[in-house]
């Protein structure tokens, strides 16, 4: 059974950015995509890289730390690692690409809220 947590108000975050939700031991990124909050977890598979601090590009979100890209409305990974090279190639060997989690999202006037 779920249960739905408040994360703050959508005026709170601007069409195209993103904001971190934390609570307990949630670690949540909440992200504007053309007017519609998304939710996922905020730390990247990879490296645990903080996502909220990384960049929204529609609803692609690029992790601050090596460049892995996903997609913020279904979790899916777009990119695993930046570049072709000797580091990404490690990469790779060592964590294998996998998608973020992702939240259901209740709007109930200016409310978030998050299905966990
Ligand atoms: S921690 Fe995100 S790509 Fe490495």
């Amino acid at each position: 059974m779920s249960t739905l947590v408040s994360a703050g108000k959508v005026s709170q975050i601007p069409a195209g950015s993103m904001k971190q939700f934390k609570s307990g031991g949630l670690d949540i990124l909440l992200a504007n995509v053309g007017g519609r909050i998304f939710a996922v977890d905020n730390r990247c598979p990879h490296m645990g890289g903080n996502l909220s601090k990384g960049k929204l590009e529609g609803a692609i979100v690029t992790c601050p730390l090596h460049g892995s890209q996903f997609d913020v409305a279904s979790g899916q990974v777009v990119r695993w690692l930046k570049g072709s090279g000797l580091v990404s190639a490690v990469g790779n060997a060592f964590k294998h690409p996998s998608e973020i989690k992702t939240y259901e999202v209740v709007i109930s006037d200016d409310e978030i809220q998050i299905s966990i």
